[in-house]
Parts: structure tokens; sequence; C-alpha cells
């Protein structure tokens, strides 16, 4: 026993060596991980290679036995905040070792003017499984090269295994052609200005004075952060933030997933949510959310709903205690149900470090229940 853990203090003073070296991030001397099955939250999480898990905004897909881990590869440096690799993939039985299994959608070379050019941004990974044709179905936010945020547009890639290699198929704005299924007769009429542009901060006094959707009618609604999930009945469903981040939209897909299906709700008027993550408890939908702060933290926000159009209402902060106003120091990404564990769901975090993209952390606390509200609470370590 002694000697076991004599080796693993020595593997990871090497390991934490070695990433000091190469400068890759600061060593703290612990991981995110050890085992058996415990957390510590915001430390480096070292994987079977002994690097620092580079998955970052991430989603997770259960699948034959083994959680998929897909997230943003990010690089060091500011430059890291752009799509300079593309997505990564790591493997793991018990959501506490992962295997590197490598890049699983690959950026296009510089000047190949493809959407997903190194450089463009490519953020927020989603992967789903298919049943009917057998496929894994990713989704993503993505942003074509130097054009910042403008572009609002999903990208989607396609795979036969989890472990990709996936192949890009298109990019679109979602629903062009279609209205939310609860726009009103009075916000159909709202008239539409070619100037309305809205990026978050203040907050307009009446966001439905702008009428975004009617602007975007006829290319397609934008569509920044987002999730999937995919229900019971294997309708998936596409969360995003849109209407220039003022509102929450959750559209239907089609059966194989892979297009939208023009029926969609338009949530959260005015209140600027992003990072959506969502999940399913006791038949009861719920989604976890950030506000509209860039790369820095702001407090989370949390809504449930009996079905999953709605009514949504919205809940409380989940985070409790100190930094709960900056969801300590974290942004959603992920709820992630632990298998076989019906009532077990881990909160799965972003902390960005924007000047140093790679050395972004993962904040995975578990989540507990005050009736319909979510809580989650710091944990310096925790086991499953
Ligand atoms: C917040 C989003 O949640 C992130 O995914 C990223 O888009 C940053 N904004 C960029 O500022």
């Amino acid at each position: 026993m002694m000697i076991k853990h004599l080796h693993t203090l020595i593997k990871h003073a090497h390991t934490n060596m070695r990433l000091l070296i190469t400068g890759i991030c600061i060593v703290t001397g612990l991981t995110a991980c050890r085992q058996p099955r415990i957390f510590t939250p915001g430390e480096l999480w070292l994987d079977n290679n002994g690097t620092h898990i580079n998955a970052h905004g991430g989603g997770m897909l259960y699948c034959n036995g083994k959680y998929y881990w897909y997230g943003e590869h990010k690089i060091e440096g500011s430059a890291g905040n752009v799509a300079n690799v593309g997505f990564h993939c790591y493997s793991s039985k018990d959501l506490c070792r992962w295997t590197d299994e490598g890049i699983v959608l690959k950026v296009e070379p510089e000047g190949s003017h493809s959407d997903i050019e190194k450089g463009a941004i490519m953020e927020r990974p989603k992967v789903i499984y298919n049943k009917k044709t057998n496929k894994y179905v990713m989704w993503f936010h993505l942003e074509p090269k130097g054009i910042g945020y403008s572009g609002a547009r999903s990208g989607l890639a396609v795979a036969d295994a989890p472990t990709g290699p996936f192949t890009y198929v298109k990019s679109l704005r979602p629903n062009a052609g279609y209205l939310p299924a609860n726009y009103t007769d009075e916000l159909k009429s709202v008239p539409v200005s070619a100037k309305q542009q809205y990026s978050g901060g203040g907050l307009p006094q009446h966001p439905d004075s702008l009428n975004i959707v009617m602007r975007d009618y006829e290319n397609g609604q934008m569509a920044r952060d987002m999730t999937l999930f995919v229900d019971d009945d294997n309708k998936a469903y596409h969360i995003y933030a849109s209407e220039d981040n003022s509102t929450l939209h959750i559209a239907l897909l089609s059966d194989d997933y892979l297009s939208h299906t023009g029926t969609y709700f338009r949530l959260f008027t005015g209140r600027f949510m992003e990072a959506p993550a969502m999940f399913r408890r006791n038949g009861k939908y719920y989604l976890i959310m950030s506000g509209c702060t860039g790369w820095a933290p702001n407090a989370g926000r949390s809504a449930v709903a009996e079905s999953i159009f709605g009514t949504w209402k919205e809940l409380e902060n989940p985070f409790r205690g100190n930094d709960a106003d900056l969801s300590f120091h974290s942004q959603s990404t992920y709820i992630l149900p632990v298998e076989g564990k019906h009532t077990q769901f881990i909160y799965m975090g972003d902390r960005w470090m924007p000047g140093n993209a790679i050395d972004g952390r993962y904040i995975w606390l578990p989540m507990r229940f005050e009736g319909d509200q979510p809580v989650i609470e710091w944990k310096d370590r925790w086991e499953l």
C-alpha cells in the first residue's frame, strides 16, 4: 500500500515537473481527481498520459459502459480562445481516470476558407447518439473566422464511432423561415429595424421592442452558447442562446438529429442567459445557466418545467456559500446524470483562463435538491 502510494506521488511529481518545464500550466502538486473517485475541483486533472485534460466547454456521452467527454482543445496564451486544433475526446469508465482519445474533429488549415478553418471560434461541442441511424451527432457553436461573435451559427459533424473521427457536415442558423411557437401576434407586429444589435451588457429596457426574431426570420435565428438534450422518447432538442443572447431557444431536431424541424420556443426574454445545461429528474426538466459576462464568471441561474417547451419557471442561483455570486468562479457546461444512479447529478463547469486558455480548470460538483431547487455547494474534495 505504502509502495503504491509512493509510486503515485513520484508519478505526479514527475508529471508536474514536466508540465512546469513545458510551461503548460501552473503546478499545484494536486490533481482534480484522485482514486477512488475523489474529485478536487479546480486542480489540475491529468489524463492517462499525465497531461492536464484539454476539453473545455465540454459535454458528455455515455455509451457501452463508458463515458466520453468532448470539449474544446485550447492552446497556450490568449490565442487559445479561438480554435487552433479542434475538439478533443477522452473516455472513462469511472469518471475519474480519463484516457486521451485524441482530436475527434480537426480544424481545417488556414487559408482553406472552410467554416472550421483554424482561427474560427468553435465552442461547446455536444455529442448525442442516434439509435435509428447508428450515428454519433455533434452540434457546436461556430463563428467563422474573422467576424468575432457576429456569425452566431451552429456547426454539425457526424461520426460512426464515439471516438470519431467526426466529419464536418455544415453550419447554419437554426429555424430559418419559422417563428417560435410561442411568438404572439402582438410580437409579430413589432417593426424591425436593421440596426438592432445587442450583445449583452446592459439590458435593453424592453427587448421585445427590438423584434430580433423577425429580423432573423429569413436567414435563421442566432445561436451561440448551446447544449443538446435527448429525452426518454429519443426526441432531441437543441438549446441555444439567441436574439443577441437576450433569450434562449429550445428547438426540436429532426428524427436523425441532423436538422431543425421549425418547432421551437423562446424563453427567458431579456434575461441574457448563456451556458445552458439541461437534465431531467423525476419527470421534470431542469436548466442550469449563467448570465452573460464574456469569460468572467457571474451568478448562476436555474429553471424548472413540467414539459420541455414550458412553461419554464426561473428559480434561484443554484450556487450557495462563498463566491456563489460568481458560481465558484465557473460557468456551467453540462449536467451529468451518473449512470445507474438516477438521483445523482454532477455539475460540470469551466473555470476559464482567457489569458492562458489551456490552463482552464474544471469545476465538477455534486448537485442536491431542495424541492425543485437545484443546489450546488463548494467542496475542496468529494467522493462519488
Ligand atoms: C461566454 C460563453 O459562455 C463562452 O462559451 C464564450 O463564448 C465566451 N463567452 C466568450 O467571451
